[in-house]
Parts: C-alpha cells; sequence; structure tokens
C-alpha cells in the first residue's frame, strides 16, 4: 500500500516530483530572481530578505519538518508571496532538482560545521556540491557563505580554489542589506568571531 503524502502548510513548496528537475517558474509562477537560503533554520534571514526584496523570490530549504512548519507559518502570517519553504536535503536539492542556470543567489549560512575529522566528508561544501552549484547559478550568480568555525571557512575556501571557476567578491561590512541569521546572533553573544565569503560565477 502507498503510504498518504502528507498535505503542504501554507507557503510550503512541494514539488509533484521528487525525481525529475524543477521548472522554476512553477515555484512562484513568475520569473522574478531567485534565491535559495540553505538550511534556513528559523528562517529569520529568509523572512526579513523576502520583507525587504518584494520584487525577488526566495525558497528557505530546511530538512526538519518542525522548522519548516515554522518558518511556513512565517511567511504566511507576514503575507509573503515571494517565501516558500522546501522540505529536503540541501545536497539534492542542489545536486538534482533545480536546472542549470536557474539560481540568482544561494547563500548557505552557518551550515553544520562537521568539526571531527572523520565526519569532514559530511561537510556540504566539497567539489562535488560546489560543480552542482556552478552549474544551477546562472552567469553571474553568487554563493554567499558564512561560518563561525574558523577551520570550515578554511575548508571552504581550499575547496574554492581548488575548484577555481567561481571568482572571490569583496563582501565589506554593511556592503548592503544583509541581516544576521539566529546562529550569527547566538554565536556572537557567545563572543565568537562569524566570517563570510562571497563567490561569483563568472558571465
Ligand atoms: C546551524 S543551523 C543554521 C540555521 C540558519 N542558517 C542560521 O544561520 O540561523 C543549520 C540548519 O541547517 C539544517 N540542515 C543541516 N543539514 C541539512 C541538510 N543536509 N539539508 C537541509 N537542511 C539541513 C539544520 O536542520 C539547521 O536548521
Amino acid at each position: 500500500m502507498t503510504p498518504e503524502r502528507r498535505q503542504p502548510v501554507e507557503c510550503e513548496f512541494m514539488p509533484d516530483d521528487y525525481f525529475s528537475r524543477l521548472d522554476p517558474t512553477c515555484l512562484f509562477e513568475n520569473d522574478q530572481p531567485l534565491e535559495i537560503d540553505l538550511g534556513c533554520g528559523d528562517g529569520s534571514f529568509l523572512i526579513a530578505m523576502a520583507k525587504q526584496f518584494p520584487d525577488r523570490n526566495f525558497l528557505g530549504v530546511e530538512r526538519l519538518l518542525g522548522r519548516v512548519k515554522k518558518v511556513c507559518r512565517k511567511a504566511h502570517n507576514e503575507g509573503l508571496s515571494n517565501c516558500k519553504v522546501l522540505r529536503l536535503e540541501s545536497k539534492y536539492v542542489i545536486e538534482w532538482l533545480f536546472p542549470e542556470n536557474s539560481i540568482d543567489r544561494l547563500h548557505l549560512l552557518c551550515p553544520d560545521p562537521w568539526p571531527k575529522a572523520r565526519h569532514h566528508k559530511n561537510r556540504l561544501v566539497q567539489q562535488g556540491f560546489l560543480q552542482a552549484l556552478y552549474k544551477a547559478l546562472k552567469p553571474g550568480g553568487e554563493f554567499c557563505f558564512k561560518t563561525d568555525h574558523p577551520e570550515y571557512f578554511e575548508w571552504v575556501a581550499e575547496q574554492m580554489q581548488k575548484f577555481k571557476k567561481f571568482e572571490q567578491l569583496d563582501w565589506p561590512e554593511d556592503a548592503f542589506f544583509y541581516p544576521k541569521t539566529d546562529f550569527q546572533i547566538q554565536w556572537e553573544a557567545e563572543g565568537k568571531v562569524v566570517e563570510r565569503a562571497r563567490f561569483r560565477k563568472p558571465e
């Protein structure tokens, strides 16, 4: 017997088919630029961005159902038509769901750093992920990364150097609207430094 499919909550995006590439215009039924927040957590960044930029679309990706429902509730209560959440695994979304040249900006903010050497293989930023991201970003598309974990920051710099195809952009403090995430606020309150790096797929 096929198990019954859970019905999506308001502002939740559930693909009809998880095994085919998405038509990104089905997501929001318009062709505004698309930004994705991988591992959006409680969604404070996603919601603030969607409120600030009504002429862009925002998709949060999160694997925990409780968090997905919470962010969807916030987006619905705010009346945001440019914000949705997808409950799925981040790497799968970039590698298998989004077609080539479909994403304008990807945010990866305070992801799990997997500090133990034997767990480094679980880090999201690896050559395979970068290859998939490079394909999925539009020419000129950006990848914004933040972490409180200095060794993961170094790791990403090394992965980027090895991959070669992205160019690094300056990212001075307050260069543009970019709210702090819940985790950044929490880490900074504990005295930790959150580092950031910004990359671009050349035109
Ligand atoms: C450390 S929290 C950071 C949340 C948010 N970006 C912030 O900065 O406040 C990492 C989030 O990513 C989610 N996450 C971790 N691994 C994931 C994966 N493979 N796919 C989707 N979400 C994931 C976790 O459930 C969690 O909500």
